[in-house]
């Protein structure tokens, strides 16, 4: 299938600025601290749950000096309800990064050297934070692409990144990024498109191709892995456990094993021990002759 050269510029821009969730509270700052601290809550959690912690953390910490200079133990306490704590760590390292050298890079290479920033968060920050011209891919935005240019909802990554680029109208980046962002959020989304309200339908290869019915299917809901009983649960009741602590206190294994899993017994402490090692590693406990700690 050939795919077309453009977007329809005109028409998404203009559907963002009468529809855009203008709202959102980080989308009126260009400040890098701000943006990067709820690009790294948005990487895995939704809108809605990110919008209080985003606040109550921008409060406990309102700047890269405040968050460098907060003991660990106090942000990843901050962090509790989003989930994957390791993005408290990372955020913490690369406070104490920026609040040495007096700010973060603008440039998405040197972004990606930073702790927990990847393709997508390096460009957020280029492109909201500094107004730079720069392409991002999120999953929204990889449907939107492969759907308007080729036809396809679910294209790599690397493709979506490859139709994304070239398109990006220059001095609107920001705009474009952030329309096709909604665009995929409101609109077209994965299970119900709206193609009728859809400011690129006329030209959408996808609205084109499929059948009418394909494009009034609703896909069935697909439930995320089970998530109960899964690694990342158990590290996370165990962080929790920590959290509950009074600062400085610290827990032995005979009580955290328990308190992570109702059926622990001493045969698991192998398996306990090994999720304690990565969490260390992770720079998300500490452990000592007293047990085991919040850093
Ligand atoms: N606005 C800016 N970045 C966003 C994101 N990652 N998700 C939703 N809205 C945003």
């Amino acid at each position: 299938m050939n795919a077309p050269v453009a977007i329809d510029a005109v028409s998404l821009l203009r559907w963002y600025a009468a529809n855009g969730r203008h709202a959102l509270p980080w989308r009126s700052t260009t400040d890098p601290y701000t943006v990067l601290v709820s690009e790294v809550m948005l990487q895995q959690t939704q809108v809605d749950r990110v919008l209080p912690k985003y606040h109550q953390f921008l409060t406990a910490f309102p700047t890269f000096a405040a968050l460098a200079e907060a003991p660990l133990a106090e942000v990843i306490r901050c962090w509790q309800g989003l989930g994957y704590n390791r993005r408290a760590v990372n955020l913490h390292r690369i406070a104490r990064v920026a609040a040495e050298r007096g700010g973060l890079p603008a440039d998405p290479a040197e972004l990606r050297r930073l702790p927990g920033i990847g393709v997508y968060t390096a460009a957020a920050i280029a492109s909201f934070a500094h107004g730079r011209d720069v392409a991002m891919v999120d999953t929204n935005i990889r449907r939107v692409l492969g759907r308007a240019l080729l036809g396809d909802a679910a294209p790599t990554d690397a493709a979506a990144r490859r139709l994304a680029a070239p398109r990006l109208p220059p001095g609107r980046g920001r705009d474009w990024n952030l329309a096709l962002m909604d665009l995929g959020a409101m609109v077209c989304t994965a299970r119900a498109p709206a193609c009728s309200a859809c400011p690129l339908a006329q030209s959408c290869v996808w609205n084109a191709a499929a059948p009418r019915a394909l494009r009034e299917f609703r896909a069935p809901y697909r439930p995320a892995e089970r998530f109960v009983g899964s690694r990342r649960y158990y590290r996370g009741r165990i962080v929790d456990a920590l959290r509950a602590l009074s600062p400085g206190a610290s827990l032995s294994l005979a009580v955290l094993g328990p308190a992570a899993r109702p059926d622990y017994d001493d045969a698991q402490e192998p398996w306990l021990a090994d999720l304690l090692a990565a969490l260390a590693r992770d720079g998300l406990v500490t452990l000592d002759e007293q047990g085991v700690q919040l850093p």
